[in-house]
């Protein structure tokens, strides 16, 4: 019997472009992120990934930073294993079942409430994962997560649709909530939205980026006085880039000579507080 999922609003089905390019990403012998259950997932929704007409270099991109948070996530797991886990703007994405966090652990993935619906549909039930179906800057979503407990806070691909003074506000409100924690995001530099607004695989979302995007990692310091960067991670110098085909491999250690070019590709910021 088929899946039926809600109808989704442009916002949300910007899930699909992340989804898509971690399921091509899993068909590659030399995959990045092995997501094969996102693959499972487009495969059992008839979903055309073919659209986005994505190159391997988008593809890889997306499987490398989600695979930098899930290193975020899992070592902050695998020091508070009474932590909270929040994924904002989880889309379809599996992180929860990539990590698999043990018994102690809440997993919290939070989006609209139509793909939290969706993913109710789509992904099987596990201990400890909840989802919180809200749109993000209401901010009263936080008051159904406990708190007293460190957390881990990933967010792939969200940041890019908030306004500024909404992504403050969510970080303030994250900061309050929690003793402690750690915050990581892929950052999107000025150049990497000017780019996002043009590049033909991205069209699908270009009229809705609000973020006019950060060049400076230390930028959300001056958010909240408990924002401490941790690292900046620059995806050219990260070792997966050894497992990129040949051209690209090259290209992109040239770029990683170069802090200041390798930060107008992918970038994940980590932080704590
Ligand atoms: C590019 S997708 C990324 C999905 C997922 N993180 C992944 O990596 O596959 C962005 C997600 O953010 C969600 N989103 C954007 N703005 C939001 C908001 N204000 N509140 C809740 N979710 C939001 C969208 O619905 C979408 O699922």
């Amino acid at each position: 019997m088929g899946i039926t999922l809600p109808e989704f609003t442009p916002l949300e089905n910007s899930l699909w472009l992340t989804l898509c390019g971690k399921a091509l990403d899993s068909r590659f012998d030399n995959s990045i992120l092995s997501d094969t259950m996102a693959d499972e997932i487009v495969r059992k929704l008839d979903y055309d990934c073919d659209k986005f007409h994505m190159s391997t270099n988008p593809i890889l991109l997306i499987a490398q930073r989600a695979k930098k948070l899930d290193e975020v996530a899992a070592g902050f797991i695998a020091r508070n294993p009474d932590a909270i886990g929040l994924d904002l703007g989880a889309g379809l994405d599996t992180r929860v079942f990539r990590l698999d966090p043990p018994p102690g652990v809440d997993w919290y993935d939070v989006d609209f409430p139509d793909v939290i619906t969706a993913r109710q549909r789509v992904l099987p039930e596990r201990p400890g994962a909840h989802g919180i179906g809200t749109d993000l800057t209401d901010l009263h979503w936080l008051d159904a997560v406990p708190t007293g407990r460190p957390a881990v806070i990933v967010a792939d691909g969200l940041l890019a649709f908030l306004t500024p003074d909404d992504m403050i506000a969510l970080m303030n409100r994250l900061i309050d909530h929690f003793p402690h924690g750690e915050i990581a995001f892929n950052g999107y530099s000025r150049f990497a939205i000017w780019a996002a607004k043009r590049y033909r695989g991205t069209q699908s979302v270009a009229d809705l980026l609000k973020s006019p995007g950060f060049d400076d990692p230390r930028e959300p310091e001056s958010w909240n006085p408990r924002i401490k960067l941790v690292r900046e991670i620059l995806l050219t110098r990260e070792p997966e880039v050894a497992q990129f085909p040949l051209a690209l491999r090259l290209f992109t250690q040239l770029a990683s000579l170069s802090a200041w070019w390798s930060r107008h590709g992918t970038t994940v910021l980590h932080y704590r507080f």
